[in-house]
Formats: C-alpha cells, sequence, structure tokens
C-alpha cells in the first residue's frame, strides 16, 4: 500500500511545490488548508500537473483542535508535512499574538493528533531566518540561532524546539526540521507559484509584478550593505529544488535510516547571490529589463546569510540543482500565466 502524506498548508507556496513531488515520488497526499492567505489556484494546478483529478483535499483549521483530531480519525496518515502558518515577518511585529497563537496553535494540535494516531512522522518547515546576522558564514547548521527579531522568527524557533521536545518525551516520534533559505521560483509548467496577496514582500514577485507592468518600480533596500557590491546577498534556492528536498526527507524518516529522532538541514544551494546580482540575472534570463532605484535600507533584513548545504547534500542525497536563470525565467513564466499571456 501507498504510504500517505499529510500536507499542513498544501494549498500555498510551498505546499503546492512539494505535493506535486510527493506524488511523482509514489506517495500519496492528502492537502489539507484553511486558505486563508491563498485561495484553490495552486491546488487546481498541482491536479493539473500531477493528472490526480481526484487528490483529496481537506479545507479545515489545524487551530481548531477537534478539526485536527477527527482529520486523524478519518485517514490513515503516515506522515505529516506541515506548512500551514503566517509568514508575513511585519504583519508579525504588528499582531504578534495572532502569529504565535496561529503558528503554535496549529503545530501543537498536529503533533498531539499524530502522535495519539500512531503517525510518528512530522517534518516542519522552518526557516533560516533562526540564525539572525550569522557570525560565520557559510552558516551550517551548528550555528548557534540568534534571538528571533519577530514573532513570526520566534515561532520557527520555537516550533523548532517544540518538535524536539515532542520528540524526546514520546516514544515512536520522529521529526525533521528543514531551514528553508530564500525559496523562490515556480513550476517549470507555469501551472504553480507565488501568489501574494496585495503588494509582495519578497524579492523575485515583487520582480516580476514589477516586470509585468502592476508596479511601477522595484526599489532595492540598500546599496551600503558591506558586501561585494553594496546590496544585501542571500541564498535564493528553487522551489522545486526545494520541494524534492522534502521527498528525500521523507524517505529517511519512513526507511528508518535517521541518525538521531530529531534532525536539522539547511536548505539551501551554498551561493551567494546579491540583490542586485539577481536582478542582473532576472534581465539575463528573460531579456525584460527592470525598472529599479535603490531606496533605503529596510529594518530587519540580515546583510548577508547563505547555507552551508553539506549535511543535506551527504545525509539526504539531495543536492539544489537548477540555474538561477532557469527559476527566474520559471517565475516569469508563471507571472504571465497569471496575466493570462
Ligand atoms: N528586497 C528588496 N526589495 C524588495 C523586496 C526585497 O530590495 O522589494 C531585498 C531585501 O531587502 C533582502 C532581499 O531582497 O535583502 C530578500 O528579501 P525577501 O523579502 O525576498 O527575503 P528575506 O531574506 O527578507 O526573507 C526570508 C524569507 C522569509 C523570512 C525572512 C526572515 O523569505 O520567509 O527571510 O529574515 F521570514
Amino acid at each position: 500500500m501507498k504510504k500517505q502524506m499529510l500536507v499542513s498548508g498544501g494549498a500555498g507556496f510551498i505546499g503546492s511545490h512539494v505535493t506535486v513531488e510527493l506524488i511523482e515520488a509514489g506517495y500519496d497526499v492528502l492537502v489539507a488548508d484553511n486558505l486563508s492567505n491563498c485561495d484553490m489556484t495552486c491546488f487546481e494546478g498541482v491536479k493539473q500537473i500531477t493528472g490526480r483529478e481526484n487528490l483529496p483535499f481537506v479545507q479545515m483549521d489545524f487551530c481548531d483542535a477537534a478539526e485536527t483530531e477527527r482529520l486523524f480519525t478519518d485517514h490513515r496518515i503516515d506522515a505529516v508535512i506541515h506548512f500551514a502558518g503566517f509568514k508575513a515577518v511585519g504583519e508579525s511585529v504588528e499582531e504578534p499574538v495572532k502569529y504565535y497563537r496561529n503558528n503554535l496553535e496549529s503545530f501543537l494540535n498536529v503533533i498531539e493528533s499524530a502522535r495519539l494516531h500512531g503517525c510518528g512522522n512530522i517534518l516542519f518547515s522552518s526557516s533560516a531566518t533562526v540564525y539572525g546576522e550569522p557570525d560565520q558564514l557559510p552558516v551550517t547548521e551548528e550555528a548557534p540561532r540568534q534571538p528571533a527579531t519577530s514573532p513570526y522568527g520566534n515561532t520557527k524557533q520555537m516550533c523548532e524546539d517544540i518538535l524536539r521536545d515532542s520528540v524526546k518525551a514520546y516514544s515512536g516520534l520522529r521529526g525533521i526540521a528543514l531551514r528553508y533559505f530564500n525559496p523562490v521560483g515556480a513550476h517549470p509548467s507555469a501551472r504553480i507559484g507565488e501568489l501574494p496577496r496585495g503588494v509582495p514582500n519578497n524579492l523575485v514577485p515583487f520582480i516580476t509584478q514589477t516586470a509585468i507592468g502592476k508596479r511601477d518600480c522595484l526599489s532595492i533596500f540598500g546599496n551600503d550593505y558591506p558586501t561585494p557590491d553594496g546590496t544585501c546577498q542571500r541564498d535564493f534556492i528553487d522551489i522545486v529544488d526545494l520541494a524534492k528536498a522534502h521527498v528525500f526527507a521523507i524517505r529517511r524518516m519512513l526507511e528508518d535510516k535517521m541518525e538521531e529522532n530529531y534532525e536539522i538541514f539547511n536548505i539551501g544551494t551554498g551561493q551567494p547571490l546579491s540583490v542586485l546580482e539577481l536582478v542582473n540575472a532576472f534581465e539575463r534570463a528573460t531579456g525584460v529589463k527592470l525598472n529599479y532605484r535603490f531606496a533605503p535600507r529596510r529594518p530587519g533584513d540580515v546583510t548577508a546569510i547563505w547555507a552551508d548545504p553539506a549535511r543535506a547534500n551527504r545525509e539526504l542525497g539531495w543536492k539544489a540543482e537548477r540555474a538561477i536563470e532557469d527559476t527566474l525565467a520559471a517565475a516569469w513564466a508563471w507571472e504571465k500565466h497569471l496575466a493570462g499571456e
């Protein structure tokens, strides 16, 4: 019998790409989402890409303990991949209670129901934000976590700790936290991608919306950082590459290959790219000239961060493969698809 994965928050940007890769790797997937920050566009896209017209979808809120419990009663679930959560850094500063309540409560409910139903495998979507401004680059999983600068970042740290402690306490439970660097791009089919509501916070959606004419001009936040060209450096990881890492992590859990019951992996390319270099790569990849200007630094941004992905390369057998130009061309194809072009 095929193993069944529960993908919480599976209608969103990362969740939909992971769902595609899980199905293509031969798993059954149950997608659950409360659609609070997305619509069914990506879920429909997943069905098209995979040809699974009957892909199961449950609209539900993991903050509701009874609903979560019912989901586990109604379905056999072999592993959970938990994405459900709010993710806007700025909003989390303005509405901390909303962020703590949503991001912690949903995860606590998932862990509680999973263990009560004998589902021992939990994969948590963490973030490089837990490292703050790192002392050493590239950053390894051993680097100390810095005090979070936003409630959002704090929920990532707290969820990591909740998973670590739960795994220690409850036998039969094991967990993996994947720390994503900067996920960008879209599926090559252009059927799923990022769908920000309102003005995008993140760089690549802002770039593609500027290129298509939805925004006048990209502001590059800061060109006076102590970096080679003065703009911030990040580790931009292709969303499909990132999604594939989940398949390797799930396999490691299901095949009992974990060395410890709780493991952490950086999911990044290991290659720094500056904001300006990314803009240039976009222009090269698409032939579109981008209107941009330099603007003051954005509060809270770290100067530079990129991954040491050696542990994931070695232990998961996973490696980022896609060239940034291909990633950005895919993001552009997705933006044009949304515009009906
Ligand atoms: N940037 C711009 N202009 C924009 C948007 C972003 O210059 O319009 C710059 C930022 O200043 C930063 C870089 O592009 O230097 C990347 O910014 P993003 O917002 O795309 O990504 P971040 O590195 O800020 O965010 C990542 C994750 C978040 C996570 C955050 C925590 O995408 O989920 O790290 O630091 F919360």
